[in-house]
């Protein structure tokens, strides 16, 4: 058998703006992840097994632009594997799907990983990061891939489309608690919202997205030097500039409110948006309560993250 596991993701700074090649802060988040095993089948074909999407199915009788099969038989093909092999995989996800924490990415990431590995065909960080990257783009329409890498890496990157990685050090680690509106959000619509502002009048939207990248570069130097408390004021800024974008939602906005008024030093949505999840940065002894607040405001899950 061969396992392999991936990390789910946030944003920290700058999504959407990232699109227009402004850089993005994201860190992994190693308390949701996606896993799979691969083993070799007593029985004929390629046996597919997803309990939290509710998918056993053989390779053949799945569409051929379903996530997964597109994945595993890319992956036949670079493998120039013949005749193809029978085997059992499992996939298993705690990362929600469609929240901004980089579910589909991971399962692509973890499957690539663990499939390549069984046919003994060899594949770096780099080779996994460009065909997940692939994998996105038939499913997502136009990403930036900072999902991708994030998840690769397993590193905290700062981003910029289309450049080699760059990792950031974390001086000091620091606390968020994400939230989860519940409400799915596929990031493909918010990317095709924003892109139809841009169209209608690329210059406020080009000095909107300029304002996103001083904030990153800002977001950087402070959590490089560890003047972690500097970070909320960013949070919220950014905020404000993902709400001029119309990426924000009452949900999210309700959120972000709440934890703010619960201690925590900044708040904004992280990823798509529309839906999907929220981050506070909170001190370490009041990320419990700034938890309880967001749930009784609504948020379906939580959770506490520790960034370093
Ligand atoms: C999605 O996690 C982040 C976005 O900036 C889209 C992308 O970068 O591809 C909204």
């Amino acid at each position: 058998m061969t396992q392999s596991s991936a990390p789910g993701k946030i944003i920290l700074f700058g999504e959407h703006a990232v699109v227009y090649g402004r850089p993005a802060l994201a860190v992994p988040v190693v308390q949701v992840h996606a896993d799979v095993d691969v083993s070799d089948a007593a029985r004929a074909g390629v046996w597919i097994d997803a309990p939290g999407v509710d998918l056993h199915a053989e390779l053949n009788t799945l569409p051929s632009d379903h996530p997964i099969a597109s994945v595993i038989n890319n992956l036949f093909f670079l493998s120039h594997v013949s005749p193809f092999p029978n085997l059992g995989i499992e996939i298993t996800s705690t990362i929600p799907v469609a929240s901004g924490l980089g579910s589909g990415a991971a399962v692509t990431v973890a499957l690539t990983r663990a499939l390549s590995s069984h046919l003994n065909y060899a594949m770096t960080d780099e080779e996994i990061n460009a065909f997940t990257y692939e994998i996105e783009k038939l499913h997502h329409g136009t990403p930036s891939g900072i999902d991708n890498t994030v998840v690769t890496h397993a590193r905290p990157v700062y981003f910029v489309k289309g450049q080699p990685i760059e990792t950031f050090k974390v001086a000091e680690p620091f606390t968020m608690v994400i939230a989860d509106t519940g409400i799915p959000a596929p990031t493909k619509e918010s990317v095709g919202a924003v892109r139809k502002l841009w169209e209608a009048d690329k210059v406020q939207w080009e000095k909107v997205f300029d304002e996103v990248e001083e904030i990153s570069f800002a977001a950087r130097r402070v959590i490089e030097e560890g003047w972690i408390k500097m970070l909320g004021a960013l949070m919220d800024e950014n905020h404000t500039l993902l709400q001029q974008m119309t990426v924000s939602s009452p949900e999210l906005d309700h959120l972000v409110e709440a934890a703010r008024n619960a201690g925590a030093l900044g708040a904004k949505l992280s990823g798509g948006g529309r839906g999907g999840n929220m981050i506070a940065l909170v001190e370490p002894e009041t990320a419990e309560r700034v938890s309880v607040v967001l749930k009784d405001a609504g948020a379906q899950n939580t959770i506490i993250a520790q960034i370093s």
